[in-house]
């Protein structure tokens, strides 16, 4: 038993997604998600400058609110970083795993589409996951440029938004996929208009229900179980502006839990709304 907070941490607001699923499953344990707006995105930097926020991001979440977990909402951050955290500190790390066993398993037509970052695509564990479970299949890649961008400014349901969707979804039907995984933590955001987009003969898989569920193992295997019978709390923390996170989380659904945003600024932290 460990009534620490749970940390969650992505590139910017896409790991929302899944701290909606952790919140949902997990509804006594406190959370503590750090949104590093201000370095958003990650897409298309190095290994090496992920490997480096990663660590300070981690730092922050151990040092100053003790978590037990840490859970890299982040598919691009999973890729370039989990090994060397895993390496470099003592408590478990949760990570994104690209859903392609999933699709490759429900799949009539033999042909499936992962939209996702380029540094989600060039890392190790999307090439060693796709070797394994979808030799057999044919898999389309889409590198979804501009769609995180458009989630930090909340423009997901723009013009701009849909004739983006359109131009990396179009093709993946006319080749005829039938399952489509959303390899960044951003994406779910998007569902409905892709769902509405693909129709109903074209399954689109967000990972985020599957990975919170592992959290649930991981602390139970773990012992780190909050066995206390109350609700859990949230801590929203930004390396930016904190507007479009409020904003983001008054869409979700989930205002019955206790919230704190604070602001992150060179490693200080500024309370502004409780
Ligand atoms: N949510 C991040 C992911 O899952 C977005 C990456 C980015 O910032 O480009 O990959």
């Amino acid at each position: 038993m460990n009534t620490g907070p749970v940390g969650i941490f992505d590139s910017g607001l896409g790991g929302l997604t899944v701290w909606r699923e952790l919140r949902r499953q997990l509804p006594n344990e406190d959370i503590v998600y750090f949104a590093d707006s201000r370095n958003c995105p990650y897409g298309r930097k190095s290994a090496g400058e992920i490997i480096a926020l990663a660590h300070n991001i981690t730092d922050l979440l151990l040092t100053s609110y003790g978590c037990k977990l840490i859970v890299v909402a982040c598919n691009t951050a999973t890729a370039a970083a989990i090994d060397d955290l895993r390496q470099s500190y003592q408590n478990p790390f949760v990570g994104m795993e690209p859903a392609i066993k999933q699709a490759a398993l429900n799949t009539n037509t033999g042909r499936v589409g992962v939209l996702a970052t380029k540094g989600t695509f060039d890392g190790r564990l999307y090439k060693q996951t796709s070797r394994k479970y979808a030799n057999d299949i044919d898999v389309m890649v889409q590198i979804g440029d501009g769609l995180v961008e458009l989630v930090e400014k909340n423009e997901y349901e723009s013009d701009e938004a849909r004739k983006l969707l359109h131009k990396y979804i179009d093709p993946m039907l006319e080749h005829s996929v039938d399952q489509i995984v959303l390899g960044c933590t951003h994406y779910p955001f998007y569902k409905p208009q892709i769902e509405a987009i693909v129709g109903s003969r074209v399954t689109v898989i967000d990972p985020a229900p599957a990975v919170a569920r592992h959290v649930g193992e991981v602390l139970f295997e773990q012992d780190l179980k909050n066995a206390e019978k109350r609700a859990g709390a949230d801590i929203f923390l930004s390396s930016g502006s904190i507007e479009p996170m409020q904003v983001l989380l008054t869409t979700m659904n989930n205002c019955g839990y206790s919230r704190r945003m604070v602001q992150v600024e060179g490693g200080q932290t500024y309370e502004s709304l409780s």
